[in-house]
């Protein structure tokens, strides 16, 4: 078991171990003073492990009721956000209760916006039940809903009370779920630590999970500790996703985030080295991990299109736009470009 604290506008603890959702009753007992609970969760995780997660907190004493969402990104609207609102409202749910987000990123996500919003803030725990949620999602305190517009245009900073990272649930998930978030773990590995990365490398999909797990939460702890509101160290965590995040939208996210995550950091490792900022071998070991967790390094979009998109995004600041480039696999810099240049920074990998 590992627990990692956190020390941001609220200090709250994420712990790792397996097992955990059975404990979930005697976990949560601290933060459930009025005894009631309600769960958000998905129509994919309710049937395997919503009745574990009730009956360990009934067995507390903790009095639940549960609302299910439909599986999917198309889930975190405004119309779930305000249900759920409702379906609290309407069981009279006050301040001194608590609201849990049990699943992945799209649960948690909109559970937290909710928690965030009903009577200006209620008791919120998290229980991340995918690998992406677990290093990422449910770490930082960021809630969001998607609008018509774009993804997570709508939503709020606001932290949990508790994480609760049960990793055998990652033995359903999907072959490709589980990539999507070894993408993720690869990127904090690339950003930050050659240990992780040599680890990745030599156990591939066998990785010790709970020090993986541990490893990148600490990571994100870090960085949210200095950078909660999102001013300047957490750019780094957008390694990859710039150009990935382009990608994702220019397939209408028909391609997973993970995947385009994958691409994205192939190509600025590319042109970092184009640029000058890393040899040819941080390349080669990047390209080369990806590739063994069976995760893409390829696209056919033109580099047009995905520049029109890059700056259409909601992350630029002015004229510019800030990468997170790879020196060395464990160490990243930030290289903001002109918008006018930004073709010219790109164009190695595409031509
Ligand atoms: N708040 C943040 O800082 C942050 C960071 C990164 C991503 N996100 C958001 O997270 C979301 C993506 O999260 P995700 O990848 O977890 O997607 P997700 O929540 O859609 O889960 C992926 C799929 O796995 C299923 N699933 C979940 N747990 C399972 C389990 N244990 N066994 C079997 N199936 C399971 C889900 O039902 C779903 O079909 C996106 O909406 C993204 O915007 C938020
Ligand atoms: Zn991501």
């Amino acid at each position: 078991m590992k627990t990692i604290q956190v020390n941001a506008s609220r200090n709250y603890d994420i712990v790792i171990d397996a097992g955990l959702l059975e404990k979930t009753g005697e976990y949560c007992s601290p933060f459930c003073p009025n005894k009631r609970a309600a769960i958000i969760t998905d129509d994919t995780v309710a049937p395997l492990y919503l009745s574990t997660v009730e009956n360990s907190l009934n067995s507390t004493g903790i009095e639940t009721i549960h609302y299910i969402i439909p599986s999917g990104e198309a889930s975190k609207s405004g119309e779930n956000f305000l249900a759920i609102l409702n379906f609290l409202a309407e069981h009279q749910m006050t301040r001194t209760d608590t609201v849990i987000a049990l699943g992945g990123g799209v649960v948690g996500d909109l559970t937290g916006f909710v928690a965030a919003s009903y009577l200006r803030g209620i008791g919120f725990i998290q229980i991340p039940t995918t690998l992406l949620a677990m290093v990422d999602s449910s770490v930082g305190g960021k809630t969001a809903i998607d609008l018509t517009a774009g993804k997570n245009l709508a939503g709020a900073f606001y932290q949990p009370q508790l994480v609760l990272c049960d990793y055998l649930t990652l033995n359903t998930l999907s072959k490709e779920v589980f990539a999507d978030g070894c993408a993720e773990v690869i990127k904090y590995a690339v950003l930050n630590s050659p240990s992780l990365f040599n680890h990745l490398e030599q156990n591939l999909l066998d990785f010790d999970r709970e020090m993986v797990i541990a490893e990148c939460v600490s990571m994100k702890r870090d960085i949210v500790n200095r950078d909660e509101f999102e001013s300047g160290p957490r750019k780094f965590l957008n390694l990859g996703h710039t150009v990935g995040h382009a990608i994702e939208h220019r397939s209408a996210f028909t391609l997973s985030h993970g995947k385009a995550v994958s691409i994205g950091l192939s190509i600025i490792a590319t042109c970092s080295e184009n640029a000058g900022f890393c040899n040819s071998e941080t390349v080669k070991s990047i390209n080369r991990i990806l590739k063994s967790f069976n995760l893409p390094i390829t696209t056919d979009y033109a580099l047009d299109e995905l520049v029109d998109i890059m700056l259409s995004d909601k992350k630029r600041d002015g004229k510019k736009l800030t990468f997170v480039v790879p020196e060395s696999v464990g160490k990243c810099v930030l290289h903001a470009i002109n918008i006018a240049d930004i073709k010219t920074f790109l164009n190695p990998w595409f031509k």
